[in-house]
């Protein structure tokens, strides 16, 4: 499957306020790959799948996690958690992507984890603060952008854990991980 026919198929997927969220990430991520030295095609392809499964019914995402052996203690969390390693596994088999580096900056593109790749840290970067984005601190996280991919990336994940405190929900193990490994 060549970009435009991926393109389209990821764009009939979902509404269209998130492809345009997808096409910010894209051109975010692109321009981070830039500034920060890594690959813009493999940054873009997972960019463009990133959202995938988005909009897959909960039941079916769930049915997924169980069937294909992904991390069942995911279900005990957030569902916004699951559509990150759904997405994962449906570029790999329904857009036939081979890189596995790609396929896990989807898988974790939500939550982090400890010891994320460049490419990993590109696209969750990009998620937070594409042109799109509006929440408490997105400035802050921009500002930090323009010099320091993982400070900006602190940022983004202590705004993902302010929010889950102030809602009183449970925060994914993997978030906290990745937060401290970017301090360490
Ligand atoms: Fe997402
Ligand atoms: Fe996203």
């Amino acid at each position: 499957m060549n970009r435009e026919q991926m393109i389209g198929k990821v764009k009939a997927e979902m509404p269209e306020r998130r492809w345009l969220h997808t096409q910010g990430v894209m051109e975010t991520a692109v321009l981070l790959a830039h500034r920060f030295g890594d690959d813009p095609v493999r940054v873009e392809l997972a960019a463009i799948l990133h959202d995938v499964a988005k909009y897959w019914p909960t039941e079916r995402m769930a049915d997924m996690i169980r069937e294909q052996g992904l991390p069942a203690e995911l279900l005990l969390y957030d569902k916004e958690l699951w559509h990150a390693p759904v997405g994962a596994w449906v570029a790999e088999h329904e857009y036939g992507v081979k890189d596995s580096e790609v396929l896990d900056a989807i898988r974790y593109h939500t939550s982090g984890r400890r010891g994320m790749t460049k490419l990993e840290k590109i696209v969750c970067l990009a998620d937070y603060m594409e042109p799109g984005r509006d929440f408490p601190g997105v400035d802050k996280i921009r500002e930090l952008s323009e010099r320091n991919l993982d400070e900006a990336l602190v940022a983004g994940f202590n705004s993902t854990i302010m929010f889950l405190v102030e809602k009183g929900k449970r925060i994914f193990p993997l978030t906290l991980e990745a937060r401290n490994s970017l301090l360490e």
